[in-house]
């Protein structure tokens, strides 16, 4: 197609090595999609015909349909999918077929598909987000009544409800599915299409037609930054790459609850695998690739951002390096969403209650001891003061090898005469997590008030 100046063809090397046409057929849709709307631009200005632009309507749905039926046969000698595609459809339809490029460049024309799927593919991850946070919302309203320790420096730290740490993760969720309609927002915030190579387009194109026609919000201010621009794949890919975080931190937290050693939770046969030697070995494999795989995410941001900061204005081939990271990038985002959804379903996602009981029984953290800081307030001492009582409370309790549950009278006035024994009621954990009554704390009250929240909200929203 551009062979006008060469006597010689490309090495076959050569040839294998430039062509994207193996993974960026996965753009056929919206190359067609952004043709036919330019085909029209052609008819209205006059450079097609009527009859032309039937002819080419007609040839994108064989073509259509060729690509759906798996029967088009994409060539490597033509490069992208952009060459095969319009190669086919001038040998379906003639020299209509030829006059489909009049003014544009595949610098505009890549763009322009490029930022429409990764749009589409924005929307994918949102529905999925969704998903996943309507799963990890059921989980907590059923875990409303089980408290466990929330850690700081992976120590117990203070009491609370399964619930509000699951909800937790429904809120990361959440604002990652914020970054994806951020992405979505700035692929579909300015057309390249009409800007040529790179310095606008000879014929008088309509540009904010084309820019309704294909769903975007505006044209692009500047035909040099239109074609070389790919800010729009950066959001995506780093939204990819902070959901994959928040997707990793959770999965680490259920290996770590699904191992002995804790053993609040036990995932479900569909979601672990076995060992081939020690057959009593039940592996957290789903939440070993998350957490695997969000590196490989975070690489491609990396790649990206590396990709264009050496690059001279404007198009330039390095770009075609784009597509593979963020086809990557948002194919393992979309399914750790969709695994994550499934590790938190009602089939998969097991909480041991009694298991749960008995760590908590054991006494071992002293996480009650924050109950006693707090009574002391309550009864006029500094907080200071009343940390330095409940210190020796707990130095009291170490050195004798017991439990708070074990205190009694004696042993209270023993360390601080101000610790009277009222204060004896007010341990357990139950009470201290029922003083976290402020907004967005761990009360029962407060948790059921944020899930309703997040239930209703992803009850009118799918996106
Ligand atoms: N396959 C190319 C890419 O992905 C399409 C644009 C090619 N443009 C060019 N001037 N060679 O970037």
């Amino acid at each position: 197609m551009w062979a006008g100046r060469f006597s010689g063809k490309p090495d076959k090397l050569m040839q294998e090595f430039s062509q994207s046409v193996s993974f960026d057929q996965r753009l056929w849709r919206e190359d067609i999609q952004g043709s036919l709307a330019y085909a029209s631009e052609l008819q209205r200005i006059g450079i097609l015909s009527e009859k032309e632009l039937a002819a080419i309507r007609g040839g994108f749905e064989t073509i259509t349909k060729e690509i759906e039926g798996g029967k088009f046969e994409w060539k490597v000698e033509l490069e992208d999918v952009h060459m095969n595609i319009e190669s086919r459809l001038t040998e379906l339809i003639g020299d209509a077929g030829k006059k489909l490029h009049t003014g544009r460049s595949r610098n505009d024309q890549v763009a322009t598909d490029f930022r429409l799927w990764c749009a589409e593919r924005a929307g994918d991850l949102v529905r999925a987000s969704r998903k996943l946070q309507r799963a990890i919302v059921e989980r907590a309203h059923e875990t409303t009544d089980v408290v466990i320790p929330a850690y700081t420096h992976l120590q117990r730290a203070m009491p609370v409800l399964m619930a509000h740490h699951l909800a937790s993760y429904a809120d990361a969720i959440q604002s990652d599915a914020g970054a994806f309609l951020n992405g979505r927002f700035s692929s579909l915030s300015e057309l390249p299409l009409g800007s040529g190579a790179c310095s606008g387009n000879s014929f008088p194109v309509d540009m904010q037609a084309l820019a309704s026609a294909l769903g975007f919000e505006k044209p692009s201010l500047n035909s040099m930054s239109a074609v070389s621009s790919r800010d729009f794949a950066l959001y995506l890919v780093f939204a990819c790459a902070r959901a994959m975080t928040h997707l990793s931190r959770i999965a680490e937290d259920m290996i770590l609850w699904s191992s002995v050693e804790f053993g609040f939770v036990t995932l479900g046969d569909a979601v672990t695998t076995g060992s081939s030697i020690m057959p009593q070995k039940r592996n957290p494999d789903a939440c070993e690739l998350i957490r695997g795989k969000t590196g490989r995410v975070v690489g491609h941001l990396m790649a990206l951002f590396t990709l264009l900061k050496g690059l001279p204005m404007t198009y330039n081939r390095d770009l075609q390096e784009d597509k593979e990271a963020v086809f990557d990038a948002t194919d393992q985002t979309l399914a750790c969403l969709r695994v994550m959804a499934l590790v938190f379903s009602k089939e998969n996602f097991h909480v041991n209650r009694e298991r749960i009981q008995q760590q908590l029984d054991s006494g071992a953290g002293y996480m009650e001891a924050m109950n006693v800081a707090d009574w002391l307030v309550l009864q006029g001492v500094p907080f200071r003061d009343g940390h330095d009582i409940t210190g020796r409370l707990v130095k009291y309790v170490e050195s004798k090898d017991m439990r708070f549950a074990d205190l009694t009278a004696e042993d209270l006035q023993a360390v601080d005469k101000r610790l009277k024994p009222e204060l004896l009621k007010e341990l357990s954990l139950e009470a201290l997590v029922e003083r976290k009554q402020v907004y967005a704390g761990t009360a029962r009250k407060q948790v059921e008030a944020r899930l309703k929240e997040l239930k209703d909200w992803l009850g009118n929203n799918d996106e």
